[in-house]
This record gives C-alpha cells, structure tokens and sequence, in this order.
C-alpha cells in the first residue's frame, strides 16, 4: 500500500509528473490508481481520455478519477455541509471548520483526501494530483487540524442535539438534528483514517515538485519545512522543465546559467533529499506516448513506488525553557557562521567552507517568526538555530 502526492505551485507539473507516474507504476506491475481534483480537467487531456468520477480504466493496471467535489458534496456530505454553512451563518462556533468545509476550494482538495481512504485498499499504488493553492499543503495536513476542531466541535453540540430546536433562540445558534450527528461522526473516523495514512511514513510520500526559477523554490522550500512540521515524509523533489544541456542558442544563455546556479543551490539546501530533474521537452505534455517518455526520463529502471528518502530534513525542537531549535543538516564541509540575518519569512545564513562563502535561506516556521533569533551554531554536520520567546 503506498500513497503518492505531488505537489507544487500552478503549472509546475503536478499533472504531467503525476500522470507519468501513474503510467509507469503500471507499467511495473503495480495497480495504480490516480486521483485528480485539478477542475481544469487537465488529467483528461493528459491521458486522452474522458476521466470520470469514479475509477475509469486508462491503460492495463491503471485507473484514474477525476474528482466531481459538488457530486461528492451532495451525495455524502451535504447534510453537514448545510449544517455547517446556517453554523457559520449564525456568526460560527467553530470558524476554522466552518470555513474550510463550506469554502469550495478547499473542500474539493479535501473530498480527493477522503477518496484516499476510500480506494487505498482497493489499489497498490495511490497517486494524487493535486491542485495548487498558496499553502497547498494546507490541504494534506488539513486532516489532523480538523481531526481535532472537529472533535471540539461535536462535543460542543452533542448536548444540544437532544434539546434541539427548543434551545435555537437561546444559544443563538441552529443546532444539529441527529443524523447531522451521526454523518458527523462518520466523517471524523474518515478524517482520524486518513490522519493515520497521511502521517505513516511507509505508506505516504509527498513529492515536491518546481521549475527552476527563484520563485518556484522559494515555494518548494517553504512546502518541505511545513511537511516536516507536520511529520509528512517527504521522498523526492523534482525540477522541471530545466532546458537540456544541448540548446546552445544564446537566446537561452542567460537562462541556463541561471538554472545551474539554482540547481546547485537546490542540491544544498534540499540536502539530503534526492533531487531528480526532468528537461523543458519541445513541445506540451499530452498523450500517453509523451508521458511515457517523461515517466521513462525520470525515472528510467526505477519503480517509482519505492520510498526515495525516509527521514526529516529540517529537525524542529521545542526546548523545555520554551527556546526552539531548528536544525539544519549540511552538505558541505563548514567552517564557521558568518552571518544570521532574517529576510522576511525566512533566514538568511552566510557560512564559509573550503570553497568559499555559501549563503543558505532557510524558510521557518510561523512560531519561529514571532520568537528572537538568540544564537546560530554549528556541528555535527548541521547548522542549529536557536530562538527564544519574544520578550525572554
Ligand atoms: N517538462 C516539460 N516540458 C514541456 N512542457 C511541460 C513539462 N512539464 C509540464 N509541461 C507543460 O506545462 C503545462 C503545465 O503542466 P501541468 O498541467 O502538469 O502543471 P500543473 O502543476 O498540474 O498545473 P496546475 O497547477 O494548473 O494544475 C502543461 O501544458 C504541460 O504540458
Ligand atoms: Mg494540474
């Protein structure tokens, strides 16, 4: 049993990588399933073929869905939804649940998770393709977050439920009929499953994937810490659409000095997680011959259901005096900090090595951004960063 995701921001490749790897999976023997929730419908015309909202054979031992979130909604969620939406109507108990179950975007994301839960038993391989969103991995952690406002949540209204209707007007809220209750509580055992396969290193990989431009990384990195504040192992970072050695127009001359100079810095500051990179081909991804190309480039001999890389690249310690510890493994030989600066959302750290200086960004996590910057260490190997509270 294995669960895939691919993520990235808009046009990175999360369709194009994601139908390739479910081809090639295939191709291995594997049963794959490919799940979409992309509403552009980009998987269709990926694989040429009319994908439906349930499993619709592309190839032998491949399957792909493509997710109908309103369809969904409807058939199976919409009691709590319309609960949900007058709760939020009545100014909302719990707004952090109200707002990412009623909003739709969101919840098409959500509805493709749950189909995780849905098929995984039924398929060797999983893989998701998902949509990009600012915090696109909001949507995989999304689970564990609600797991717990959602258990808030029904304990808040299971004494109402008897009472119903008659306390409305007293506590100024609609309140939930018994089997808004029972839909509830199904919904919070998928929710505590699909937590369980999310966060289960040998079942779940997420794959990172950008193009090689400064913005795309930036995104890329900041996607790797989250996942490790969430304990979601992340396996692989792919770059795409890199243009080949070969081009030597001068059209592009700039371009490909640009591009070795981020895949050098990708290669440490992803350090020690594998990078694969996947040429800019000649022309758009569509067919199934063009995908097996791209499954065959990246990933050649390899069975893309193996786990690439198990562990946590960036390591977040609380501290019992309250002080917060990130640390950050190196790949080259350092000698000594030279500099610690914040630059936004992230930290700018200048160390000096064998081969000169080398500036590392490191992005943080939100605690870290409200906390001061005490000290910048480094050894075994690793640069450790310490913080501590606001005002200490
Ligand atoms: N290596 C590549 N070479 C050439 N074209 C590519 C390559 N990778 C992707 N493309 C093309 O780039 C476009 C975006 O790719 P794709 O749809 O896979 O991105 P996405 O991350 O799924 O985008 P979205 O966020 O919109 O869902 C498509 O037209 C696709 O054919
Ligand atoms: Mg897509």
């Amino acid at each position: 049993m294995r669960v895939i995701f691919y993520t990235g921001k808009g046009g990175a490749g999360k369709s194009v990588i994601s139908s390739a790897t479910g081809l090639k999976l295939a191709q291995m023997g594997h049963d794959t399933l490919i799940i979409s929730s992309d509403p552009a419908h980009t998987l269709s015309d990926a694989v040429e073929t009319r994908v439906q909202h349930t499993p619709t054979p592309i190839d032998d031992n491949l399957h792909a869905i493509q997710v109908d979130p309103i369809r969904e909604v409807r058939e199976k969620y919409g009691v709590i939804q319309e609960y949900i939406v007058s709760l939020f109507k009545s100014r909302g108990l719990d707004e952090v649940l109200a707002y990412e179950l009623a909003a739709l975007p969101n919840m098409t994301e959500f509805i493709s998770m749950l189909k995780i839960v849905e098929f995984v038993d039924s398929y060797d391989v999983v893989v998701l393709d998902t949509v990009p969103s600012g915090e696109a991995l909001k949507n995989i952690y999304l689970p564990s977050l609600l797991g717990a406002s959602a258990t808030k949540l029904i304990k808040l209204i299971m004494p109402f439920a008897n009472i119903g209707k008659l306390v409305e007007p007293l506590v100024g809220m609609p309140t939930p009929d018994r089997e808004v209750i029972k839909e509830d509580i199904k919904l919070l055992e998928l929710l505590e499953q699909l937590r369980k396969i999310i966060v289960n290193r040998e079942v779940t990989s997420l794959r990172l994937i950008a193009n090689p431009d400064t913005f795309s990384m930036q995104n890329m990195k900041r996607t790797h810490l989250l996942a490790n504040l969430y304990d979601i192992n992340v396996d692989l970072a792919i770059i795409n659409k890199v243009i080949p050695e070969e081009v030597h127009d001068s059209y592009f001359h700039e371009w490909k000095n640009a591009q070795a100079k981020l895949l050098l810095e990708a290669e440490s500051a992803f350090y020690p997680l594998p990078i694969k990179k996947l040429r800019l081909f000649e022309s758009e991804i569509k067919g199934l011959k063009l995908l097996n190309r791209v499954g065959e480039e990246l990933f050649g001999d390899e069975d893309p259901a193996k786990i690439y890389f198990e562990g946590r690249a960036v390591e977040i310690k609380e501290h019992e005096n309250g002080s917060l510890e990130v640390i950050v493994p190196l790949p080259f030989a350092a000698k000594d900090v030279c500099s610690v600066e914040r630059t936004g959302e992230d930290l700018s750290v200048v160390i000096s090595t064998d081969i000169g200086e080398i500036r590392n960004f490191i992005p943080l996590p939100a605690i870290a951004q409200i906390m001061q910057l005490a000290k910048a260490k480094l050894f075994n190997g690793a640069l450790h960063i310490f913080f501590i509270s606001g005002d200490g």
